[in-house]
């Protein structure tokens, strides 16, 4: 086994608002098959330390980034971890990126760039007896690696994986000493963007290889559409970018099996018991149109201010929606006020792992109608559990929803509805279709019975990864 370690903000089982914590976290088991063994660094916030009671100390320093910090090593449900204990940039109660009035940290750059740091070291250095071939670096928390890598005189080849470009982690010039970045960086050619310090600009300029979650995003990624002021520079290392399609912990999320289930379930009379069970607990009438879910971060992304103006298509024939979510208040209050005026739509506003599974378990149909979603994960959720997909086609949506217009339907291989473009007008067409087809036994049946049988784990993504690190891994 060759090894490799993984930097990142969050990382599943311990810390995670969105779905770079669930690939994180099923990183490690999915690339040990593929011959590459991994450990994964984090940030020591709160939740991971608590984690950590008699772990090794294995690196130590008296200054990153103008505070004392250790890595950590234990193994964490299964995966190698190795922790960043920097008290003075991850000790903080709350939200991981957010203070308590809801706005970033302002020292954000400054605590990932220790971060990114610590990685450099830990591969140029070595610690307690171990160093990776490889830095696999997810989004701009873990992007500066590669240029401190360089000071140091590091070899390990460099991986960046975008998980979203639209969030750059910038900073004023005026930090590049805090940062420890090299002044003759700062310029078009390096991290320099409309005379700010761009953290992912950084990663993407420097890295070996460079990595999103999705061939189609990948594609979108060079467009002035979706590369939010990026895409120029993404174009110009067209060459060094691929799109690897994210899988799911198949293991976790199985109909089967799930411990978060109170029953398991195969087949379309299990699905039924499920459902019943999620309509009481969002207190949702009966009726002859399908029971739709929504469970998601709500924010601009996510295209749910597009599916509110939509919903009566989907209610004057029968549907219902049961909505999971937290972030923007404006949407949250707008979804309490949808709910509190249609006895068919219910929304919960909060963060539920558990009651995400019941949903999926219960659900007809999942609805994602984003905006761009460099992979999206509810989707495939979605596709496991039966709940068949609605999503709007772009990025890795468009790549693993196979849509049920005249052609899929005809092969016999649709396993969801795609929305394009993706406006109300559309999706309200599509929710029509959505209860169409619902009333369709054959049809819906096929379609709900290829959508479980598609494959969303991680084999074929593993392999691809494994390929892009031997490329890069030092001879
Ligand atoms: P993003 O990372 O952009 O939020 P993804 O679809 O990749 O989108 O991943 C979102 C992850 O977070 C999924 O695992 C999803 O089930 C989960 N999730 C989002 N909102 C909630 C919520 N309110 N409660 C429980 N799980 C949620
Ligand atoms: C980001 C994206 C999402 C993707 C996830 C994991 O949060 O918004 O589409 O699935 O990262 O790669």
């Amino acid at each position: 086994m060759r090894n490799a370690l993984s930097v990142a903000s969050e990382c599943v089982p311990l810390i995670k608002t969105g779905g770079l914590a669930d690939v994180v976290g099923a990183l490690p088991t999915a690339l040990s098959g593929a011959g590459w063994a991994l450990k994964t660094l984090i940030p020591g916030y709160p939740a991971v330390m608590a984690a950590m009671e008699g772990a090794k100390e294995i690196w130590t320093t008296d200054d990153l980034m103008g505070a004392p910090a250790r890595v950590l090593a234990k193994e964490v449900a299964g995966l190698d971890l190795l922790v960043l204990d920097a008290p003075a940039h991850f000790d903080r109660p709350g939200a991981i990126y957010l203070g308590d009035d809801g706005n970033d940290h302002p020292d954000n750059p400054e605590r990932f760039a220790a971060l990114a740091f610590a990685a450099a070291a830990i591969a140029t250095e070595g610690a307690g007896g171990w160093s990776p071939e490889v830095l696999h670096l997810h989004d701009w928390q873990a992007a500066l690696t590669p240029w401190y890598l360089r000071t140091m005189g590091g070899t390990a080849g460099t991986l960046l994986t975008i998980h979203n470009v639209a969030f750059h982690g910038l900073a004023p010039a005026s930090r590049l000493n805090a940062l420890r970045l090299p002044s003759e960086g700062f310029n078009r050619d390096g991290f320099e963007f409309w005379g700010q310090i761009n953290m992912l600009k950084a990663g993407i300029v420097a890295a070996d290889k460079i990595s999103t979650v999705s061939p189609t995003y990948a594609r979108e990624l060079t467009t002035p559409d979706f590369g939010m002021g990026l895409d120029g520079v993404l174009k110009g290392r067209r060459n060094d970018l691929s799109g690897i399609l994210n899988g799911i912990d198949t293991a976790a999320w199985d109909p089967a099996t799930d411990p978060l289930l109170d029953s398991h379930f195969k087949t379309p009379r299990g699905k039924a018991k499920a459902k019943a069970a999620l309509e009481t607990e969002f207190d949702l009438p009966q009726s002859d149109g399908p029971l739709c879910i929504v469970v998601s971060r709500l924010t601009e992304q996510k295209g749910l201010d597009l599916l509110l103006d939509a919903l009566p298509a989907l209610l004057d024939r029968g549907g219902r929606l049961a909505l999971l979510g937290t972030g923007d208040r404006n949407l949250e209050n707008a979804w309490l006020e949808a709910a509190a005026n249609h006895p068919h739509v219910s929304a919960k506003i909060g963060y539920d792992e558990a009651l995400s599974h019941r949903m999926f378990a219960g659900a007809d149909a999942v609805l994602v109608p984003s905006r761009f979603e460099p992979c999206g994960l509810t989707q495939m959720f979605g596709l496991r559990y039966g709940a068949v997909p609605v999503v709007a086609m772009t990025g890795g949506l468009a790549d693993t929803v196979i849509p049920a217009n005249a052609a899929g339907l005809k092969a016999g291989v649709a396993t969801g509805l795609q929305v394009f473009p993706v406006t109300t007008d559309a999706l309200a067409h599509a929710l029509v279709r959505l209860c169409n087809l619902y009333r369709m036994p054959e049809e819906w049946g096929q379609i709900q019975k290829n959508a479980m049988k598609q494959g969303v784990g991680w084999r074929a993504s593993a392999a691809a990864y494994a390929a892009l690190y031997d490329e890069i891994a030092p001879a």
